[in-house]
């Protein structure tokens, strides 16, 4: 009896332990701690499913029904983000742990990103300031004002830094792209600012040849912005009369995507290799715009080297044919 109590306590023992490590191996995988994961637990219940169940007191039972599509959280992505590391709750109202949540909740401001980000040392190589000054510079904000804030582009629940970090450049330009595409390639979110039609973007860019290549290659950011070398992503988006259609600026061995779409890898590797578009222009080739001196001479060397081949090539042919 006595020995079985002791397996017992030992075995509960080890189970303790083990769970222990394995959250300690979650936390140090992820580098989120297990408190976050049981608050947002809470609420991803609901907001991370397309379905979900409560009691209702009304008929006395649990009921089934489905989210809103535009409440539901993806918690991977979530836990990928920025802020993984927030409880919903650092943001939101702790009246949502109520549910039905209180209508008060609805009428609550939301946070805006300077109300954090501002003035932090933490995010000075961001510069936050800089570019709200930028983004109320530009078509968005000019029109729209407060209603068109930083979170119609960042989702607050979604969005990983990607220009920065990413070094897979089609995933990134991608990444940019969508965050345009939420909008301009769908109706609904567009209307949220305005009853205007939403022109198409493939029609609208038309006149640009090879359209999927180039959609794929650079971002809308590219042609869509003015160029400003204190931050890294510009973010004053100019009217449409003042965007890029001029082939050079691209093509041409002062291509503008060294200030824009490069500029990350550009000014990392400036000091190393010097002012070079050669030295941004390893991954793609961009007509026009790559143009190495050394390279040009191996193809001239490798050329000469030819006709020498094809001279002896000849030469030998008329030797052997004599003898
Ligand atoms: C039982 C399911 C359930 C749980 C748990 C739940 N929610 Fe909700 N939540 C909903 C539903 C359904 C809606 C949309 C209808 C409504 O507003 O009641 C909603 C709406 C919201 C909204 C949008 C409010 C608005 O109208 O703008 C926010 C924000 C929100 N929830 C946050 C949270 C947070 C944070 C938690 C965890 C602390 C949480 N919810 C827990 C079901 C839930
Ligand atoms: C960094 C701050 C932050 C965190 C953390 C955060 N939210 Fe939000 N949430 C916001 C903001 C800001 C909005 C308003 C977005 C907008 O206006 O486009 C919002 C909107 C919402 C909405 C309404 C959807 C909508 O598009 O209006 C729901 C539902 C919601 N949050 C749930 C959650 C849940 C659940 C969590 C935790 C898993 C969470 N939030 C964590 C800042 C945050
Ligand atoms: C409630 C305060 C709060 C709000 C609102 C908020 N942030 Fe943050 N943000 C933080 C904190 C704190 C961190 C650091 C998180 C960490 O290190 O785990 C962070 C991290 C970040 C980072 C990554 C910084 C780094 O170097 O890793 C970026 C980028 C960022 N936030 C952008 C935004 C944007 C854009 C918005 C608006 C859509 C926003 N934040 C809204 C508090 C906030
Ligand atoms: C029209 C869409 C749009 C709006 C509005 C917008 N941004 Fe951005 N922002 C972007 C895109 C696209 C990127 C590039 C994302 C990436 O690759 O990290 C970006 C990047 C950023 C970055 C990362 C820059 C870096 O150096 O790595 C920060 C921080 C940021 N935005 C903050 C803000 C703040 C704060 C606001 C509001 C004042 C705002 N953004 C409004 C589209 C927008
Ligand atoms: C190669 C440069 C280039 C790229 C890349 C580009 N655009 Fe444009 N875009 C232009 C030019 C130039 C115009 C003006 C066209 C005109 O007036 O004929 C324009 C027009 C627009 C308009 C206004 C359409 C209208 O008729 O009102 C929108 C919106 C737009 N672009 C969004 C985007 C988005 C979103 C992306 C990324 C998916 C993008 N653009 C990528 C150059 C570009
Ligand atoms: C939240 C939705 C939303 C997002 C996200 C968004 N836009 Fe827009 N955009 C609009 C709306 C609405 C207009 C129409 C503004 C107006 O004329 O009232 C517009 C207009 C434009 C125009 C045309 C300006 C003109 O002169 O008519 C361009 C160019 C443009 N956006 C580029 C971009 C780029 C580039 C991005 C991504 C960095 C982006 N937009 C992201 C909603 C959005
Ligand atoms: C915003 C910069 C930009 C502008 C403006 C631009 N391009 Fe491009 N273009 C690129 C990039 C980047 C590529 C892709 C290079 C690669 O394959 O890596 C490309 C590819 C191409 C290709 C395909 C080359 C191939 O390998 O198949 C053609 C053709 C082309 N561009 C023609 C044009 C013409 C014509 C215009 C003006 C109407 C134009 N481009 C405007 C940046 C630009």
């Amino acid at each position: 009896m006595k020995i079985r109590m002791q397996f017992i306590f030992a075995v509960v023992f080890l189970i303790v332990i083990g769970e222990s490590l394995l959250v300690r191996a979650q936390e140090e995988a992820t580098g989120i701690d297990s408190y976050t994961y049981e608050q947002n637990e809470s609420c991803l219940k609901c907001h991370g499913h397309k379905l979900y169940f409560y009691y209702n007191e009304g008929v006395g039972h649990d009921v089934k029904e489905r989210m809103n599509p535009y409440f539901i959280i993806d918690s991977a992505e979530y836990y990928a983000s920025n802020h993984k590391n927030f409880t919903c709750t650092d943001c939101h109202s702790l009246e949502c742990d109520d549910f039905p949540h209180s209508g008060q909740m609805r009428m609550e401001p939301k946070f805006a990103c300077l109300d954090c980000h501002a003035g932090d040392e933490a995010y000075a190589k961001y510069d936050f300031e800089k570019i709200e000054v930028e983004f109320q510079k530009s078509v968005h904000f000019s029109r729209h004002s407060e209603d068109f804030t930083c979170s119609m582009c960042h989702n607050p629940h979604t969005y990983k830094i990607n220009a920065r970090t990413n070094e897979n450049m089609a995933e990134f330009i991608l990444y940019d792209n969508e965050i345009c595409l939420t909008c301009h390639a769908d109706i609904s979110k567009y209307q949220l600012l305005t009853t205007k039609e939403n022109p198409n973007v493939l029609k609208t860019h038309s006149w640009l040849p090879n359209q999927v290549l180039h959609f794929k290659k650079v971002r809308c950011l590219e042609c869509h912005t003015e160029v400003n070398n204190d931050i890294l992503v510009s973010h004053n988006i100019l009217p449409k009369e003042q965007a890029v259609k001029q082939c050079v600026e691209c093509h041409s061995k002062d291509s503008r995507l060294m200030a824009s779409l490069y500029k990350y890898q550009f000014t990392g590797k400036r000091s190393k290799i010097g002012f070079s578009n050669d030295a941004m222009l390893e991954d793609s080739y961009v007509i026009g715009a790559n143009r190495n001196y050394y390279l040009n001479m191996i193809s001239i060397g490798l050329f000469g080297l030819v006709l020498i081949g094809i001279f002896i090539h000849a030469l030998l042919r008329i030797i052997i044919k004599h003898k």
